[in-house]
């Protein structure tokens, strides 16, 4: 089925996109797809309900990678570079809503004060204005593709939001679990990013009518990028530079979710380390000093090399599969973003 509705490109000057990351290249090829991302969003997210347009306009220019339309974009144009911008923007801006409401939720689910070093709509509004404001973001999104009008973006979308609920609901299930097995935690992260970034290039290769081993191979590329990415993620919230994620550091410790570090190093550790990271674990009263602490016994273990050797090896399975893909600029941008995704710094 094709789109029934088309639509003109705004002209209207976009707020800049933040950069990704110095080296990040590919950015510029679709530069002129973001910013009419960007213009998309700020016309979608308006309400007459002041409080709301408040709360949406706060994380708005809080910023934030725009990984996903950029997947949406490339995944396009790596089968068909002329793709209709107008869609590719409709699209990215409903994957990036879609993601904005999943993090106003998960800040709530999480208690997190501050996102890409800024409040977070919890800390802003408290939950119950949050919560309704994610359900009004998602609703905004579920608006924008019953305007594109095609049934097949509007259910890879659909399933996108069932499996992650799944898998966030899943992460809160294993809060405390320091014994949580590495099978279920990859699961959570599958469900929780993978799906993701997988049904993004999909959208992507819907959008350019792509054949099906296009599809399958850009849905692949997604799915290793969004487990790689993830994990990233993870490591950061160890070893990132809290200055520059805009996130506070040890979250998953004091919260007692065990991610690929931690449990790795448990899985090594003496009977002393054993108890210093079993204590440590989910005590949210934990200072920046004990979170270092745990860091230090976490590298000696490898913990993080270890991590950081496997989101590799995700990443590279993810250029792998771009090898079916015809050489384009799309394609290159993908190389430049896997890359990216292992190196980045927030
Ligand atoms: C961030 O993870 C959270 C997610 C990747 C998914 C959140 C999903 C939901 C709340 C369910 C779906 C809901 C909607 C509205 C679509 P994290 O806590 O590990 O990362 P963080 O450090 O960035 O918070
Ligand atoms: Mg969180």
């Amino acid at each position: 089925m094709t789109a029934t509705t088309t639509y003109a490109t705004p002209t209207k000057t976009a707020r800049p996109v933040p950069p990704l990351s110095g080296a990040a290249v590919f950015h510029e090829y679709i530069r002129p797809d973001l910013d009419a991302v960007e213009l998309r969003l700020d016309a979608a997210i308006g309400s007459d309900v002041r409080t709301i347009s408040t709360l949406t306009s706060h994380i708005l220019r809080a910023g934030g990678k725009r990984l996903r339309p950029a997947m949406v974009a490339l995944s396009a144009r790596a089968y068909r570079p002329d793709v209709d911008r107008a869609r590719v923007s409709l699209v990215g801006a409903a994957v990036e809503l879609i993601h904005m409401a999943s993090l106003v939720h998960d800040d709530v689910v999480d208690n997190t004060e501050t996102r890409r070093g800024k409040p977070t709509a919890n800390a802003l509004f408290g939950n119950c204005v949050a919560v309704i404001s994610g359900d009004y973001i998602l609703a905004r999104a579920m608006r924008l593709l019953a305007d594109d009008g095609d049934v097949r973006l509007l259910r890879i979308l659909a399933d996108i939001t069932v499996t992650m609920s799944e898998g966030e609901v899943m992460e809160i299930a294993a809060a405390g679990r320091y014994d949580l097995p590495m099978a279920e935690y990859l699961e959570i992260l599958r469900k929780k990013t993978g799906v993701f970034l997988e049904g993004c290039c999909r959208c992507g290769a819907v959008l350019a009518e792509a054949d099906e081993r296009t599809e399958n191979a850009l849905a692949q590329y997604g799915s290793r990028l969004g487990l790689a990415f993830q994990l990233a993620d993870d490591l950061l919230d160890y070893i990132g530079d809290p200055e520059i994620t805009g996130k506070p550091r040890g979250s998953d410790l004091r919260d007692g979710r065990a991610t690929m570090p931690f449990l790795l190093a448990l899985q090594d550790a003496n009977p002393a380390e054993r108890d210093q990271l079993l204590t440590a674990f989910g005590d949210p009263t934990l200072d920046d000093a004990a979170v270092l602490r745990i860091c230090a016994l976490l590298r000696a273990h490898d913990g993080f090399d270890r991590t950081r050797a496997f989101a590799q090896e995700q990443v590279e399975l993810a250029a792998s599969s771009l090898s079916v893909l015809p050489p384009t600029q799309a394609r290159d941008c993908f190389q430049a973003l896997t890359s990216y995704v292992v190196l980045r710094d927030r």
